[in-house]
């Protein structure tokens, strides 16, 4: 035992641990966080009355243990950091996209409403999809005031960890962690509840959806394209290959034309004959090549 009362783990153990979760979730923990794994999974252990790791692992392994606990496990191995408008320069390229996109959809389709679907994937407690929601919304209004012409629009977020979903989809926040929405946007976007909390308005709560799904299983549960599919500090938890992997789905469920965006530094290029890199220094973005651009290529 060490002196937190958590039993040791060996190395050997150790990197069967470090396999397995990447095999069920693409999490790759470095040797530095194995005492974050210990911690996690001797608080798990206690709490199902499981003696030791291995028999611990042999449950997962064997996928003897219910769906629920693997992923209050998988839940306590991940990090959910996040916030409203956490990475500005991306945003600011999704937004001038959207309007771009609805511009000319508006110039092709005169007087008809048009849809616009974005994905924010590895969502975390919702803060991303509706940082994403209410930009969206801000332009919307813009675009009916000027006469422009309307959208729909919807941001759909997936996530592995089911309590993290559950905090997206009341959309209940303390007052701290609304510190860097503008005060307007709070004014506008947000229900006080009470001293310490605040709830996103239900017309941009309309405007989101909450699903629970694993980045690495995308095949089984999304079938749906998107026009902007949104990807921040999430890749930065896994394998050069696997993210290559999650990358060669994102861009399957990309609209032709549509525009991925990754986290800045999170990998240095994606080499994709579907893919053309979009300029700008300060973020990581791609736009998926029109299926005609491409043939004729
Ligand atoms: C650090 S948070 C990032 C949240 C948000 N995208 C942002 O940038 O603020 C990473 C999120 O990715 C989720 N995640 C990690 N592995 C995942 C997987 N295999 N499938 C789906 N979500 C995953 C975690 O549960 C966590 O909520």
């Amino acid at each position: 035992m060490s002196a937190f009362n958590m039993p040791e783990m060996h190395s050997d153990e150790f990197v069967l641990w470090q396999a397995l979760l990447e095999k069920q979730t693409g999490l790759w923990l470095p040797e530095s966080r194995k005492t974050f794994l210990v911690a996690a999974l001797s608080r798990h252990m206690k709490e199902k009355s499981v003696k030791d790791y291995s028999e611990l692992y042999s449950r997962l392994n064997a996928g003897s243990v219910s769906v629920l606990d693997w992923a209050s496990l998988v839940d306590s191995l991940t990090v959910h950091e996040t916030c409203f408008y956490r990475e500005k320069a991306s945003l600011q390229i999704v937004l001038s996209y959207c309007r771009n996109t609805l511009m000319d959809r508006f110039k092709q389709f005169p007087g008809q409403p048009q849809h616009i679907q974005l994905w924010s994937v590895g969502c975390s407690t919702g803060e991303e999809a509706y940082s994403l929601a209410i930009e969206l919304d801000k332009l919307n209004v813009g675009f009916k005031e000027a006469n422009t012409g309307s959208a729909y629009f919807g941001v759909a977020g997936v996530d592995i960890s089911y309590p993290s979903l559950a905090v997206a989809r009341e959309g209940i926040y303390l007052g701290r962690q609304l510190n860097f929405v503008p005060q307007v946007t709070k004014n506008t976007y947000f229900n006080r509840l009470s001293d310490e909390y605040y709830q996103i308005k239900d017309h941009i709560r309309q405007r989101t959806c909450f699903i629970q799904g694993n980045i690495l299983d995308l095949q089984a549960k999304v079938k749906q394209e998107y026009d902007v599919i949104y990807c921040q500090n999430v890749l930065i938890y896994f394998k050069h290959e696997r993210k290559l992997e999650v990358i060669a789905q994102l861009t399957k469920r990309l609209k032709p034309g549509g525009l991925l965006v990754l986290g800045h530094g999170e990998i240095t290029s994606v080499n994709s004959d579907e893919l053309t890199r979009v300029n700008n220094k300060h973020c990581l973005a791609y736009l998926r090549k029109d299926e005609e651009k491409r043939m004729a290529e």
